[in-house]
Order: C-alpha cells, then sequence, then structure tokens
C-alpha cells in the first residue's frame, strides 16, 4: 500500500471504528474551551475513571475561568488532593487570571495564543484548539506514540528528541482536516482501549491489516522507550506530636511540587530510621522538645512509598506523645484537632497514612500502645 493511501485507510477506519465505541464521557463534544482545559489538565494526571468525578467537582465548583481565577489557593489545593503535582493546580490558576487579568477574559482561540498560558504544552494546546474550536492541529501523546509507532513501524524511542519529532510530523500529517477534533478524540480513545500497551486484541482490530507491527509480530516491541535515569532515594521521617487531641502541621513554602500543601515537621535522613534514636537525636526532636526531652515515641509506622517523577520517596510516621506540661516550640507550626487534619491539603504519601490509621485514632489516640520495629 502506499503511503497516501495508507494515511486515507488509516483515517477512514479509525472514524469508522470511533462511530462503533461508546465511551461517553462528559468532556465530548465540549466546545467550551475552559472545560476542554480542565478535563485535560486532570487527565494528565489520571486515568479517565478517577479522573470523572474531579472534573465533575471541578465543573460544579469553579464552572468558568473568573471561579477559577478568585478560587481560595487552600480550597483549590483541597480539590486538587489525590491528584498528585499541585503545580499543575497552581498553573491551572494561574493562567486563569491571567486570561481575566491580561486577556478580558476571553479565553485565547489559537494554538500559539493557548501555549502561552502557564502549564499549556503542546498537547493541551492541540486538544483545546481542536476540540473546542476545530483547528487542524493533532495531539500527541503517550496513547498517540503507541498506535502510530505500531501501525507505521516506527523504530524512534518516544523518549528521544528525534523521535517525538517524527511523531509529531506523522500525527499532523496524518490529522483529518474536516473533523480535528473528532480524529484527536478518537485516536486517543482508540490506544486507551484497542491499541492497549499490553495484550491487545489485534485480531478485533479494524486496523490489524495494515498493521506494521502486526505483521512484523513485533506489537509488544513497540513503541520504543530509551532508558530512564535511576530515580532519587529519599527518606523522610515525619515527627507528629500529639497532645490533648491536637497535631502540629506547617504549610510548606518552599518552591517544590509540594508547595503550599501541609506537612507533619519533617526530618529527612538518608536512610530508613529503624531506631527511635535516629529520630530522638535529630535536630527536629531537639528544635522542637529542646535537649534531654521524655517525650516517649508511642508509634512508628510501616514505611510508605511514593514514585515521582524523579524520585521514589520513603516515609515514616512517627507518634510522639506529649504530656500537657512538657514544652513544645511550635514556632511556624499551626495546632489542629487530629480531627479536622483531613480539611487540610497533603501529599499523598501523608494522607495515605492518615487514611490508614484513622479507624485507629479516633478511639484510642490518647493511649496509643507502642509497636516499635
Ligand atoms: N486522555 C486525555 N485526554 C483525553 C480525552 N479527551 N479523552 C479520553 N482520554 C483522554
Amino acid at each position: 500500500m502506499k503511503e497516501e493511501a495508507r494515511y486515507d485507510f488509516f483515517r477512514r477506519e479509525l472514524m469508522a471504528w470511533f462511530a462503533r465505541s461508546h465511551r461517553p464521557m462528559p468532556w465530548k463534544g465540549e466546545k467550551d474551551p475552559y472545560l476542554v482545559w480542565l478535563s485535560e489538565v486532570i487527565l494528565q494526571q489520571t486515568r479517565v475513571e478517577q479522573g470523572l468525578p474531579y472534573f465533575e467537582r471541578f465543573r460544579a465548583a469553579y464552572p468558568d475561568v473568573g471561579s477559577l481565577a478568585e478560587a481560595p489557593e487552600d480550597e483549590l489545593m483541597k480539590m486538587w488532593e489525590g491528584l498528585g503535582y499541585y503545580s499543575r493546580a497552581r498553573n491551572l490558576q494561574q493562567a486563569a487570571r491571567f486570561i481575566v487579568q491580561e486577556l478580558g477574559g476571553q479565553f485565547p482561540a489559537t494554538y500559539d495564543g493557548l501555549l502561552r498560558l502557564k502549564g499549556v504544552g503542546p498537547y493541551t494546546a492541540a486538544a483545546i484548539a481542536s476540540f473546542a474550536f476545530g483547528l487542524p492541529h493533532a495531539v500527541v501523546d503517550g496513547n498517540v506514540f503507541r498506535v502510530l509507532a505500531r501501525f507505521f513501524g516506527i523504530e524512534a524511542s518516544v523518549d528521544s528528541s528525534a523521535g517525538k519529532k517524527q511523531f509529531a510530523g506523522l500525527a499532523q500529517a496524518l490529522l483529518s482536516r474536516e473533523q480535528p477534533g473528532s480524529h484527536n478524540q478518537a485516536l486517543m480513545d482508540f490506544g486507551a482501549t484497542q491499541c492497549t500497551p499490553r495484550s491487545p486484541n489485534c485480531t478485533a482490530c479494524p486496523l490489524h491489516t495494515a498493521c506494521r507491527a502486526f505483521q512484523q509480530g513485533r506489537v509488544e516491541e513497540l513503541p520504543r522507550k530509551g532508558k530512564k535515569p535511576a530515580k532519587k532515594e529519599r527518606f523522610f521521617h515525619y515527627l507528629i506530636f500529639n497532645r490533648n487531641g491536637m497535631a502540629w502541621i506547617r504549610k510548606r513554602t518552599e518552591k517544590d511540587i509540594w508547595r503550599n500543601l501541609y506537612e507533619f515537621p519533617l526530618l529527612e535522613l538518608a536512610r530508613p530510621a529503624q531506631a527511635e534514636a535516629d529520630i530522638r537525636n535529630s535536630t527536629c526532636w531537639e528544635q522542637r522538645l529542646g535537649a534531654g526531652a521524655t517525650a516517649r515515641v508511642s508509634q512508628a509506622s510501616r514505611p510508605f512509598s511514593q514514585v515521582l517523577t524523579h524520585q521514589k520517596i520513603q516515609a515514616t510516621f512517627w507518634e510522639i506523645g506529649l504530656a500537657d506540661e512538657a514544652p513544645f516550640n511550635s514556632e511556624g507550626l499551626i495546632a489542629v484537632k487530629r480531627e479536622n487534619l483531613s480539611k487540610f491539603a497533603f501529599p499523598r504519601i501523608i494522607d495515605w497514612y492518615l487514611n490508614d490509621n484513622s479507624l485507629y485514632l479516633e478511639d484510642s489516640l490518647t493511649n496509643i500502645k507502642p509497636h516499635l520495629p
């Protein structure tokens, strides 16, 4: 088959498949660029099933760009909680403010205009441009890489800049000029449900007769990915000081992915602490309790792990009970009732711990039995 004919075949079969497939989603056919943007940013963080309730909550709380611009930051962080990469939520709000303040509330209606929004890259700009404005810009995400790599038998790694260019060029050449939005949506759905990463059902695929990877028995090999650099391992120890049902937290101000989230006083060590002495001998302990403090560690959690883009975090939570009269330096901290902790936005790893322990803590915080490793 000639290359042009392959393109025609691909487009035709893809759209026919899309017409048969039923994957209703609230943002499908959405023409409001604000809602398209919101759904796409949420979907960059999570799978469709998990993203749906977030999208619905955001749409209800912030139905337009103006309401998002004005949202109190803590509330926004709480709404985003569980999705991770909070910088995306902050970028959303910065972009919303930019649209309100600099563009008179008018959402940019061109690809280049969209690219100027904070946090909007080629993928999101193409999605908004094609879905909301019918503009001919091809989306290129993980699903698209996979479908194109297989159908066209592309060897280039999706992690290399040359590879990315090749995929982007091909996606743009393939794009239906008549229905760019539907074409993009079809391609994403096709990658998510038919041309799946593992064990795709190729004989049921309407493209398989012309799929190079299928013909060559290389479906599982493509797309090719380069080796990722090793992630840095970090060991966090959260000190939860408790007194009369209160615990102390702080708001993070560091310019990193957890900025403006809350946390317990944090001690970072080069290794997983096994003994209470590692905690007692730390500067964090001494800063809060003073030298020679007699406070008791009443519980050490199991290790919790979270894998981020560039690092692997292991966290242990140390519950420390303070007597009424024990000195405690709460500088920079906020005292919060344990039962109110859920009102604050925490990094996910802290949420996992709090949810894991909620039943246990509710009824017996004042009298925790030590269970140290
Ligand atoms: N993933 C990201 N964007 C999507 C969309 N518009 N539809 C389905 N899955 C998606």
